[in-house]
């Protein structure tokens, strides 16, 4: 006879390719089970007559507790586990901090550290390469065997961003232990003209954001680095790709050849630059900027068309008072936004319910895919036998707004306030235990693990 630990029942599951009416056994932290009617003893049912059952949802791009100068982005691992556990994301990609001279592995290990006891969920880093590439390259096959994949380059950033040289160099490095490099893709000579001519005119309301960091910034960053990995023959990752220029330079580049990867988020989706000239224009100061309903459109379509593999928030929030601390001027406000606890949400209604996107398309943005793209797969990635029983259930009958109140993170403002959501979390699933149950968190005990672990030695 079977015996489960939990058993979910009648519940629509989503798979790669659609959805299926069937029952989900889980026992020992896995996926067991998936057929009608499975019969037998379960410690825990759970009826989902309609309601969706999806795979835990991944967030390939978070910072959680990053220092920017003297002060931190405002979710820890704790608080902003909780924040994605309530979004029903299950694990997170976040990314190291690799400090001046600091060394890579060194950089590893203080974050997996500072994850290690505190998130509630399971999470993978990104290794950021940011000071004296050319001294650490010999580090990236260690860290490779530790069950990193990715590595993130900057374009931009004063004392953090790679020439073309050490992107190079990085690039082959990584290539050759199979690895991938992402790129924050602006072009910081473009960057520093649009800065200094706003600022030396006394230019600084959040606006002047956007006007210095055009989509040109984006676009021409994005093709240099297409060239360099079509020269080399190595895939590439491009982070938060914001415009329809950039987007442009990508489809260029892919048919000539090269091998990328997209990603967007929710706030190319979905804001605009408009949002700057609000009274409070400078908490939706990120970078890249906001920016127009043109730029969305574009982004839309190229989700439609199966061409941004995946879809992260670059979660980065800061409080009122945080965002407050550069006197709403835009080169000293710290940027970032709050995404985590709302991808999936925004990404269902706007995307799904308005048929931009299909929900198997859905599924594959925020799960597949970024299961596939950084090695996560077969632990994670979808609903199958063997697989991690990191389960969602979703209620997508609840007309629902997004609302500060509701929300579980640090930042006490959120982009999205008042924005129609439709649908309700019932339950999030980590490994078989319950982080969300009836809409509450009961994950205090439930710690989640490096997953990335199973890759290392
Ligand atoms: O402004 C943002 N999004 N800060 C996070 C760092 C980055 O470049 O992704
Ligand atoms: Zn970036
Ligand atoms: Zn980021």
């Amino acid at each position: 006879m079977n015996r489960f630990d939990l058993c979910i029942k009648h519940g629509e599951v989503v798979f790669p390719a659609g959805v299926q009416k069937l029952d989900v056994g889980v026992a020992n932290g896995k996926i067991i089970s998936l057929a009608k009617d499975l019969s037998g003893e379960s410690t825990e049912t759970i009826d989902a007559t309609n309601r969706l059952v999806f795979p835990g949802f991944i967030d390939a791009h978070t910072h959680f507790g990053i220092p920017v100068p003297d002060i931190q982005s405002a979710d820890d691992f704790t608080s902003g586990s909780i924040a994605a556990a309530f979004g029903g994301v299950t694990t997170i990609i976040d990314f190291t901090v690799q400090q001046p001279g600091q060394s890579l592995l060194d950089s590893f290990d203080s974050r997996l550290n500072e994850a290690r006891g505190k998130s509630h969920i399971d999470f993978a880093f990104h290794v950021n390469i940011t000071s004296q590439p050319e001294k650490w390259l010999q580090e990236i096959s260690q860290l490779i065997r530790l069950g990193v994949r990715s590595f993130k380059l900057f374009f931009t950033y004063e004392n953090m961003m790679v020439n073309e040289r050490q992107f190079r160099l990085v690039m082959e490095k990584v290539a050759e232990q199979d690895g991938l490099v992402m790129l924050h893709a602006e072009d910081h000579r473009l960057v520093t003209i649009g800065i200094g001519k706003y600022v030396s005119a006394g230019k600084t309301a959040p606006i002047y954001h956007a006007l210095s960091r055009p989509p040109e910034t984006e676009a021409l960053a994005v093709k240099k680095a297409c060239r360099i990995a079509r020269e080399l023959d190595t895939p590439l990752y491009i982070v938060h790709l914001s415009s329809k220029a950039g987007l442009t330079e990508a489809r260029r580049a892919r048919d000539a050849g090269a091998k990328l990867f997209l990603e967007t988020c929710p706030q190319y989706l979905l804001l605009t630059k408009e949002a700057y000239l609000k009274p409070n224009g400078h908490y939706y100061i990120t970078t890249p900027p906001l920016r127009e309903k043109e730029d969305c459109e574009a982004l839309w379509g190229a989700l439609a068309n199966d061409e941004i593999d995946v879809v992260a928030t670059d979660h980065c929030p800061f409080t009122r008072l945080q965002k407050n601390r550069g006197n709403g001027e835009f080169h000293k406000t710290p940027n970032g936004l709050p995404g985590v606890e709302t991808l999936f949400p925004l990404l269902f209604t706007y995307g799904v319910q308005q048929e931009r996107i299909s929900i198997d398309q859905l599924s594959r943005l925020l799960v597949q895919n970024p299961a596939k793209i950084f090695h996560l797969s077969p632990d994670k990635g979808k609903i199958d036998i063997g697989a991690d029983a990191d389960l969602i259930i979703w209620n997508p009958a609840v007309d629902n707004k997004i609302s500060i109140e509701k929300l579980h993170g640090n930042a006490d403002w959120n982009p999205y306030q008042g924005k129609k959501s439709s649908g309700r979390l019932e339950y999030t699933v980590l490994c078989g235990h319950f982080l969300v149950k009836e809409g509450r968190f009961v994950g205090d005990t439930v710690k989640g693990k490096y997953a990335a672990g199973d890759r290392a030695d």
